[in-house]
């Protein structure tokens, strides 16, 4: 069993934040929302991971996968989910794979998909219950055999959105090589398993347990971050002198925390620095992130981030990479900001 993760093209509803880079490095609770992705398939068993980036997030994604021993498959143009799959036909062989959209996050993993996918099952796609089935694929379910399968239909027929997970036998290659561009112009990854299920193949769809998360908007990645830090374990291995630290908090090697009050859940990263300010619940700071006799609660502050004698408190905020919000005097109104990275606000 291979992995393919797609982490090409950028995510134009998260603009400004993916201006200058790809959604999936964004981080949540503190690591690049690609991680997530890496682990579970890892933790599934999935040992050989390649991972489909485009010309414009190739450094970005290297840079966030560093650490991880993952391949790279290279897709010019962001023609489609089902585009994306075929320019990795040389990667996966001959083998079956688990499709793993970048931006999507599990909080139970990938496991009860692989246990799907048994003797004479051509395909499994993991399924949720949304309130807003017409922003997904969505399924028609008969038993636990799907019979239809639409993408972002205007008239849902169910109210099963399909997740940002599939298993694969390699049928599927063939499908798609058959495939024509939909009407908004990509390969979709939702017509070629209609193909299968057109061919008669089995394909079956299981629910997603726990929470699952399209991170296609600001509030999702907020939410997700709220989410993840729930479930952090608290661990101090930065410096924090004459501060008081409630509940799940985390400081990374080489972070401060002077003078301050934090609740968690919350994370402050390798390097960051807290100085007479207040951190409340649902906060995370990327490494190099600082906050200086500022508020902030539930929010992103990434890499190098900084909020600097912001007296008003900051909430339900994502700062861009070393994106700046300062206030030289007077009573600031900063109340909900989402910032590109380096961008720079002065509040005066
Ligand atoms: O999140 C679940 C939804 O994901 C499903 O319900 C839909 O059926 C499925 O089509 C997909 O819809 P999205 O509109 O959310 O897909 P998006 O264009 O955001 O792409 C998902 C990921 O795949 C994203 O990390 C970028 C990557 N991608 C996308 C395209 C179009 C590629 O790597 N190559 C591509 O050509």
């Amino acid at each position: 069993m291979k992995g393919l993760i797609l982490a090409a093209g950028r995510g134009t509803r998260l603009r400004p934040l993916t201006h200058t880079r790809p959604k999936p490095v964004i981080r949540v609770a503190g690591r690049p929302i690609l991680h997530y992705a890496v682990e579970n398939l890892l933790e599934a068993g999935v040992k050989e991971i390649g991972v489909v980036v485009s010309p414009e997030t190739e450094k970005d994604i290297r840079e966030a996968l560093a650490g991880y021993r993952v391949s790279y498959v290279l897709q010019e143009e962001p023609q489609g989910l089902a585009h994306a799959v075929a320019v990795a036909r040389d990667f996966l062989g001959q083998s079956p794979f688990v499709l793993y959209l970048g931006d999507n996050l599990f909080q139970k993993g990938i496991g009860r998909f692989l246990e799907a996918f048994g003797e004479g099952v051509s395909a499994v796609i993991a399924l949720v219950r949304v309130k807003n089935p017409s922003q997904f694929g969505v399924a028609v379910l008969q038993g636990d055999r799907i019979v239809r399968l639409v993408e972002k239909p205007k008239d849902p027929p169910s109210d099963l959105a399909v997740a940002g997970v599939y298993v694969f036998t390699p049928e599927v290659l063939e499908v798609i090589q058959d495939l024509k561009p939909s009407a908004r112009g990509e390969y979709e990854i939702t017509d070629a398993i209609q193909g299968l299920v057109d061919r008669g193949k089995r394909v079956v769809g299981v629910e997603v347990e726990g929470w699952w998360k399209d991170t296609g908007r600001p509030e999702d990645l907020l939410d997700a971050n709220r989410l993840l830090l729930e479930e952090l374990s608290p661990r101090v291995e930065g410096h924090v002198e004459g501060s008081q630290l409630t509940g799940r908090v985390v400081v990374e090697r080489g972070a401060k925390v002077v003078g301050s009050t934090v609740i968690g859940p919350a994370f402050i990263g390798e390097g960051a620095l807290v100085e007479g300010a207040y951190i409340g619940p649902f906060t995370s700071l990327g490494p190099g992130a600082r906050v200086v006799r500022s508020e902030v609660e539930y929010s992103i502050l990434e890499d190098h981030a900084a909020l600097v004698d912001v007296a008003l408190r900051l909430q339900e905020s994502i700062l861009g990479v070393g994106a700046a919000v300062r206030s030289r005097n007077g009573l600031p109104r900063a109340h909900r900001l989402i910032l590109g990275d380096l961008s720079q606000v002065e509040l005066a």
